[in-house]
């Protein structure tokens, strides 16, 4: 996350080496990224699809990444069948992706990454031309991916919901890091609502107001259910106390 013109984007095309940085050096998993090169490891998903689709059928846009490398036919087809499946795509094999809509689309992009078998991948704001419901599919899928796939995600994004979800929020400003870590800890900083003229999410300002009121709740709470449960366990203790002293 971070202000527009932060580096957000220019980071991650820095990790994919479609910009080379002027000093210092990329190095993913530990490898250093040569001047020039493209990394094969890393997968990037900009935010128009339509931008990123080359061919007129859905499996032949699938198929044309790992095509290029050279990729055995039988092979090939196995990787397009299997990236169209767990994006939820295999019935629109034969369709013409420029007919699906914003979301399916992102979907096949999706799947056209996957079908390279890249370790990570960067997606820069990848939901901001879909609506809502395909928004969400879409998150739930990287969510998927992550947990099935251990695929990493390298998300930029302007929504702090989307930043509740991650594991680790990474805050730029003016190109340098303010702030990586949990990111509950930082959207409830006052560090972050100085710098950021977002509004922090209800959850957030709820979980901070009944911490003002002197409730100890757990660090990480992100999500209703989570408060929730966290809220349930402490009247309980108290219930308990009450019975004993009775
Ligand atoms: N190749 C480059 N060399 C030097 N500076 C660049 C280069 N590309 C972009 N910049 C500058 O770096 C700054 C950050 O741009 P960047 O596109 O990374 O911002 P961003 O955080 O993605 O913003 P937004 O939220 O608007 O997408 C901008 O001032 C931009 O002009
Ligand atoms: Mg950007």
């Amino acid at each position: 996350m971070g202000p527009n013109g932060s580096g957000k984007s220019t980071l991650g095309k820095l990790v994919k080496g479609l910009l080379s940085p002027s000093s210092g050096q990329v190095r993913i998993a530990g490898q250093p990224l040569k001047p020039g090169e493209i990394s094969p490891r890393i997968g990037y998903l900009f935010s128009n699809p339509e931008n990123q689709i080359v061919s007129s059928l859905v499996e032949e846009d699938v198929a044309f990444g790992p095509g290029n490398r050279g990729l055995e036919p039988a092979l090939l087809a196995l990787r397009v069948e299997e990236s169209l499946r767990r994006v939820g795509m295999e019935a629109y094999r034969r369709h013409a992706p420029h007919l699906l809509s914003g979301g399916q689309q992102q979907k096949i992009v999706i799947a056209g990454i996957l079908a390279m078998e890249c370790e990570a991948l960067v997606l820069d704001e990848p939901t901001s031309m879909i609506d809502p419901e395909s928004r969400r599919e879409i998150l739930d899928l990287f969510l998927k991916l992550h947990r099935e796939k251990s695929l990493t995600f390298l998300h930029i994004s302007h929504s702090l919901e989307d930043a509740l979800r991650s594991e680790e929020l990474i805050y730029l400003e003016e190109g340098r890091v303010l702030y990586s870590g949990p990111p509950e800890e930082f959207l409830t900083s006052p560090r972050f609502s100085e710098s950021c003229p977002l509004q922090i999410p209800p959850l957030l300002r709820l979980v901070r107001g009944l911490r003002d009121r002197g409730h100890s709740l757990p660090p990480g709470i992100r999500s209703y259910d989570e408060l929730k449960r966290a809220l349930l366990g402490h009247s309980l203790f108290l219930d308990t106390r009450e019975n004993k002293n009775l």
